[in-house]
C-alpha cells in the first residue's frame, strides 16, 4: 500500500540484504519512523513491543528474525541446529495470542533443519522473503473475495455508501500488504464502490485510532474513527451494514479470538442481525484446537498501556499523560474469545465460508 504516496510493504531487507527494515508502529500516527533491526534480540523485542504486530506480520517479522539469528556476526544466533532451536524458542515466547507467530517459526525450524549449516543463512532469508511474498498473495485473494459481499451490500442499497465498521488494525500495518479486513475495503474503493468505516478506537492501543484510521486516511478511505463502545447504537440504528474484523487466531470449529472488544461487537451485531465477517489467512488457523474461548492463549498486558496515553501535544512533540488515578490496579487483557456461533462468514484466501465449512475449504490442512 501506499505512504505519502509511495508504494511500501511493513516489512522489507535494507540494501545490504541482511538488515531487515519495518515501520515503527509505535510511533503512528504521529511519526512516520522506520527502524533497522540487525539482530534476534531486536526483531524479539519489536515484536513484544508491538513495533509491529498484528497476526500476519508478526509470522513475518519471525522469519526474519530466525534469518538474523543465522548470521555469522549474530552474536545471540548461529547455524548449528541448537541455535536454530534456541532462536525459535525466544521469538516464540514474543507474544502467545497470535498462532501465525508458531506456524511461521515452525515452518522456518523445518526447513533450516533440512538445510547443511553452511547454507542455512541464504535459505533463512529466502525462507522469510516467500513468507512475506505469501502473505502479500493471500490478502490480496482475501481482498477479492471479501469484494464480492460488499458488491453486494452496495447493490441492496446503490444510493448510499456501504457502512462498514471494524475493531483493532486488520489492516495493511498487520499484514506485509493490503491486510485482512481490510483487503476488501481497498479493492471496493479502488473498484468506486462508495465506503464509510466506522472505526473502533480500539482501547487501549488505540490501534483503529492510531492505525486503521491513519491507514484508511493515506488512501482517501471514507472513515470515522468511533468511541469503542458505540457500535451497538449504530447498528441499533441501522448505521452498520456488515462487521469486518481480523483474527489472531481461529479454531478448526471456527472460534476466533481478536482484539479485547470484537465479542461484544458480534453479540451486537447478531442482535442486530448485522452480519459479521472474519478475515483471515489459513496461518490464523490453529488446526489443533475447537474449543477457542477454553483453548486459546490471551495475552495479559501491562497495566500501563491503560493507565497512560500518549499522543501529540500543541507544542507538536509526543507527550505522555495518565488516566487513571495512581494507586488503582488495571487489568488488561489483549484478546477475547468470539464463539463461531456469532460469526457469519470466515473470509479466507481461498473464498468465504461459514465457521462450520472451514475444514472442508482446506482439505489438505494437517489435523492434530
Ligand atoms: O495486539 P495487536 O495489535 O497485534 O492485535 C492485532 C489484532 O487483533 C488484529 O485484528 C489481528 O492480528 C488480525 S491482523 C490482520
Amino acid at each position: 500500500m501506499k505512504v505519502a504516496g509511495e508504494a511500501m510493504r511493513t516489512i522489507w531487507l535494507e540494501p545490504d540484504g541482511r538488515t531487515v527494515g519495518i515501520i515503527d508502529q509505535t510511533r503512528l500516527p504521529f511519526r512516520y519512523e522506520t527502524a533497522a533491526l540487525s539482530d534476534l534480540a531486536a526483531m524479539a523485542t519489536a515484536i513484544t513491543t508491538m513495533q509491529v504486530r498484528g497476526a500476519p506480520l508478526i509470522g513475518a517479522a519471525a522469519a526474519y528474525g530466525m534469518a538474523l539469528a543465522m548470521r555469522p556476526d549474530a552474536a545471540d544466533g548461529g547455524v548449528e541446529d541448537g541455535d536454530v532451536e534456541r532462536a525459535h524458542a525466544r521469538l516464540l515466547a514474543t507474544r502467545p495470542t497470535a498462532v501465525n507467530l508458531r506456524w511461521a517459526l515452525d515452518r522456518m525450524r523445518e526447513v533450516l533443519l533440512l538445510t547443511p549449516p553452511s547454507d542455512r543463512l541464504d535459505r533463512a532469508y529466502a525462507e522469510a522473503a516467500a513468507i512475506a511474498d505469501e502473505d502479500v498473495e493471500i490478502c490480496r485473494s482475501i481482498g477479492r473475495h471479501g469484494l464480492h459481499l460488499i458488491r453486494a451490500a452496495h447493490l441492496r442499497n446503490p444510493d448510499r455508501p456501504v457502512r462498514v465498521l471494524t475493531h483493532c488494525n486488520a489492516g495493511w500495518l498487520a499484514t506485509v500488504d493490503w491486510g485482512t479486513a481490510t483487503a476488501p475495503l481497498y479493492l471496493a474503493h479502488e473498484a468506486g464502490i462508495p465506503l464509510h468505516v466506522w472505526v473502533d478506537e480500539t482501547r487501549p492501543r488505540n490501534q483503529g485510532a492510531f492505525l486503521t484510521a491513519w491507514e484508511l486516511g493515506q488512501h482517501g478511505v471514507p472513515h470515522a474513527v468511533i468511541p469503542d463502545n458505540t457500535g451497538g447504537h449504530l447498528m441499533q440504528h441501522g448505521l452498520v451494514d456488515l462487521v469486518i474484523v481480523g483474527t489472531d487466531r481461529t479454531t478448526a470449529k471456527g472460534d476466533v479470538a481478536n482484539k479485547i472488544g470484537t465479542y461484544l461487537k458480534a453479540l451486537a451485531a447478531r442482535d442486530n442481525d448485522v452480519p459479521f465477517y472474519v478475515a483471515l489467512p489459513s496461518s490464523t488457523i490453529d488446526w489443533t484446537l475447537e474449543d477457542g474461548v477454553q483453548g486459546i492463549p490471551i495475552e495479559e498486558r501491562s497495566g500501563d498501556e491503560v493507565a497512560l496515553i500518549t499522543g501529540l501535544a500543541g507544542h507538536g512533540g509526543l507527550e505522555t499523560v495518565r488516566l487513571v488515578p495512581e494507586g488503582s490496579a488495571v487489568v488488561n487483557y489483549a484478546f477475547d474469545v468470539t464463539p463461531a456461533r456469532l460469526v457469519t462468514g470466515l473470509i479466507t484466501e481461498r473464498g468465504v465460508c461459514s465457521p462450520e465449512d472451514l475444514a472442508q475449504l482446506f482439505p489438505d490442512h494437517q489435523p492434530p
